[in-house]
């Protein structure tokens, strides 16, 4: 019996990861789960599944679960997060929560020994230098719940490091990879958010339309597999049928297939290294109607040069660019900013950034709060060029 923490248990992730523990009772039992805002969705949960320990970002949150009937003892705040994270019976923690706010929960499972199964890409983007080397020390297992890093790390298995010659993401190209450069200047919100393969949460919807999600991953690739950016290609490949390359020495392409249904990497990453029946419909070959590789563009796509740029640059740059990548994605989602000043945003907040190369989790913190802060001083000023 493998006992879990949930972080982000009421998101797009979070509930696959409870319908994959749902399907194997006596392999999953979750101990722990944490929410933010969807209370009464997060009660339901409770009920049904019945942790020992269930944590909220405040105290009005806490007593609305508390009248909603819940009788799990309640953790409240940062300091609930960690709780969850670190709870004595926890053998693994799913991190699927939006936002910067698990990084150091996140960091405390690490040092606790837990397993760590990760969705959650931005907290390598921000602190991967920081997590690999606290990953390494504690000789802990890092699996991730990315489709793509998903498919790189069981593609990986069993391949010697000095093999590996490239990484190839593959990115189905999200909703407006067909548009022409007009279409896409009056594209509009049901356009980002339909996205063509996967059903996500908001914020990373929107960043598969701009292509951030695909730079993004670079980063984390860099990050989880320990290649170099100049390694790493990112590929579309509309079908979203094969969801990463390794490419070997001798030319050898190893590839992971598979339906796009996330239930199927938050499974591995909690059976690993076994693996158990198919959660999620097979893919049938006879049925696929080809497979199609195609160059990303960047000129229309800014947001993947600007991720590539900022990974290039290293250190403190890829903290600035998610934090500002976040607060454009949430000003965008509240109707504040227009899609094309997505890329404008990052671009002029970077411009103010000199990236520190070895940052501590303190510097990564106050970096991050900069750029939010930038990012949103410059959407409320109106002053975007
Ligand atoms: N969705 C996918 O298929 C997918 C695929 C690959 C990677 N990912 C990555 O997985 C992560 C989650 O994505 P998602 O699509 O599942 O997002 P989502 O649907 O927006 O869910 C985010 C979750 O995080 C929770 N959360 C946010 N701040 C929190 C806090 N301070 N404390 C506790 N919980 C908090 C939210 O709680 P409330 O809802 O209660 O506010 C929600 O449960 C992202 O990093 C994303 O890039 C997602």
């Amino acid at each position: 019996m493998k006992r879990i923490a949930i972080l982000g248990c009421t998101g797009s992730v979070g509930r696959n990861t409870l319908e994959v523990v749902a399907s194997h009772p006596e392999q999953l039992r979750v101990v722990a789960m944490a929410a933010r805002s969807r209370i009464d969705l997060l009660a339901q949960q409770v009920a049904v599944v019945r942790p020992s320990l269930v944590a909220v970002w405040d105290e009005p949150r806490a007593r609305e679960l508390e009248r909603l009937g819940c009788t799990t003892r309640i953790a409240v705040g940062p300091q609930g997060l960690v709780e969850a994270a670190t709870h004595p019976d926890v053998d693994i923690v799913v991190v699927a929560t939006a936002g910067p706010d698990a990084l150091v929960p996140v960091i405390r499972a690490i040092q606790a020994g837990k397993r760590i199964a990760l969705a959650s890409k931005e907290l390598l983007v921000m602190a991967g230098s920081l997590l690999v080397r606290l990953v390494q020390e504690h000789g802990i297992v890092l699996v991730p719940i990315d489709s793509e890093h998903a498919a790189l790390f069981q593609c990986l298995q069993g391949v010697r490091r000095e093999d590996v010659a490239r990484l190839v993401i593959t990115g189905s190209g999200g909703p407006l990879w067909g548009l022409s450069p007009s279409e896409m200047a009056g594209v509009s919100r049901e356009q980002v958010q339909a996205h063509p393969r996967w059903k996500m949460g908001p914020k990373i919807t929107v960043d598969s339309a701009t292509l951030m999600n695909k730079g993004l991953e670079v980063i984390e690739a860099q990050w989880l597999f320990e290649v170099p950016l100049e390694r790493i290609r990112v590929v579309i490949h509309p079908e979203a049928v094969v969801h990463g390359f390794v490419e070997l020495r001798d030319g050898s392409l190893l590839a992971q297939l598979s339906p796009c249904d996330m239930r199927l990497p938050i499974q591995y990453a909690l059976s690993f290294p076994e693996r158990w029946p198919a959660p999620a419909a097979r893919l049938e070959l006879t049925r696929l109607a080809g497979l199609h590789f195609e160059e990303p563009d960047l000129q229309r796509f800014p947001c993947l040069g600007l991720a590539l740029d900022a990974a290039r640059q290293g250190g403190t740059a890829c903290v600035a660019l998610n934090g500002a990548n976040d607060e454009a994605v949430a000003s965008y989602l509240e109707g504040e900013l227009a899609f094309a000043d997505i890329p404008r945003l990052i671009a002029e907040t970077l411009e103010q950034h000199a990236p520190l190369p070895h940052p501590t989790l303190d510097e990564i913190l106050a970096v991050d709060a900069w750029a939010r802060r930038t990012a949103r001083e410059r959407i409320h000023e109106g002053s975007l060029s």
